[in-house]
Formats: C-alpha cells, sequence, structure tokens
C-alpha cells in the first residue's frame, strides 16, 4: 500500500455511521458537526479507513477531538495524511496552532502526537473515567501546511 492511494474528504451524511463509529459522541452531536464541515474521513481507493473530528477549543481554537485510523490501515500513513489535510485546511482558515490530546495511559498514540510534530504542552489530571489524566499537545502550523498536504495526496 502507498501513501499516493489515500484521499481525504469531508464528510458528509452519508459517512455518518463511519464516522460516529467510536461511541464517543451522541449521534445528534456528530451530525452536527458533519453539518458544520468539522469531520474528515479518509479513504484508500474507495474504502473508508479512518477519520478526525475537530473541535474548537472556547469556539475558536482548533482542536483534534478524536482520529481514530482502522486497525488493519494502522502503520501505513493513513492518520499522517488526515493530519495533513486537516492541517492544510485550518491553516487555510488563518489558524497557526492545532491543538490535541490524549489519555495519560495509552503512550502509543503520545508517541504519534511526537512522531507528526506534536509537543506536550500540559495535562489534566483526572479529566477521564477512572481517574486518568488527559495530556496535551500543540503543533505550530508553518505556512508549508498546504505542501504537506500536497505531499501527502501525491
Ligand atoms: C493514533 C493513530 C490515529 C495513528 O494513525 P496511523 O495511521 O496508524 O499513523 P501513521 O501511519 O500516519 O503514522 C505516522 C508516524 O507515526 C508512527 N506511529 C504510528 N503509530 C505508532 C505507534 N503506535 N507507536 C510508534 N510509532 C507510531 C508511524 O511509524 C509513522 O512514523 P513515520 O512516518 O515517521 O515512519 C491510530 O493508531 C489510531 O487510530 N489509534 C486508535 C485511536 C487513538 O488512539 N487516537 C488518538 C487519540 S484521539
Amino acid at each position: 500500500m502507498t501513501q499516493s492511494e489515500i484521499t481525504v474528504q469531508t464528510a458528509t451524511e452519508n459517512d455518518l455511521n463511519f464516522v460516529s463509529q467510536d461511541g464517543g459522541l451522541p449521534r445528534p452531536v456528530v451530525k452536527r458537526k458533519v453539518r458544520g464541515g468539522d469531520i474528515f474521513v479518509a479513504f484508500r481507493g474507495h474504502e473508508r479507513v479512518g477519520y478526525l473530528r475537530l473541535e474548537w477549543l472556547w469556539s475558536r481554537l482548533p482542536y483534534i477531538e478524536r482520529i481514530l485510523v482502522l486497525q488493519t490501515h494502522r502503520r501505513t500513513g493513513v492518520g499522517r495524511a488526515i493530519l495533513a489535510h486537516v492541517e492544510a485546511e485550518v491553516a487555510s482558515r488563518g489558524h497557526v496552532i492545532l491543538y490535541s490530546s490524549s489519555q495519560l495511559d495509552e503512550p502509543e498514540p503520545q508517541t504519534w502526537h511526537r512522531r507528526v510534530g506534536f509537543d506536550e504542552c500540559g495535562i489534566l489530571t483526572g479529566l477521564n473515567e477512572g481517574g486518568v489524566g488527559e495530556v496535551f499537545f500543540r503543533k505550530s502550523l508553518g505556512p508549508s501546511a498546504g505542501e504537506v498536504r500536497s505531499a501527502a495526496e501525491r
């Protein structure tokens, strides 16, 4: 599988089941986010293989609420491709920093964040079920964010 087979699109109502499969948000909320253009889907060929839901801290700072790549497609560049697309999207709207986070007890997504250019910027203790903390990340979006998307889609 090569990077060139991955495309990323803004989700439509046809993608509702796919982009709500983690169960983390009520379906009406996901529907509203789809209508707002805040969810993105990655395709490998015609198959949906991952998604990213964007949230807005204080209604104005872009924050990755959820990124999920299907198990069988992990470590093949899908997450990086969705991220590149979303970076370009938010950069084109004038944003210079993208935020994200991960549960403190999940080292793998933390490694992924660091690998794709995020820096840790703080921890909120006890935010999750069972008192598990959440580690927050930020990534500066350079003027090349659009070029990254082009490279990822080549
Ligand atoms: C985290 C997640 C989105 C990563 O997506 P992915 O498509 O597997 O990641 P990519 O293939 O784009 O990987 C990008 C880089 O990170 C590295 N990487 C990815 N997962 C990794 C892991 N578990 N451990 C170490 N490195 C990892 C890859 O090797 C790659 O490095 P390289 O391009 O420099 O060689 C995916 O594993 C996932 O869906 N996990 C479950 C949901 C989750 O935890 N989401 C994050 C919190 S919301």
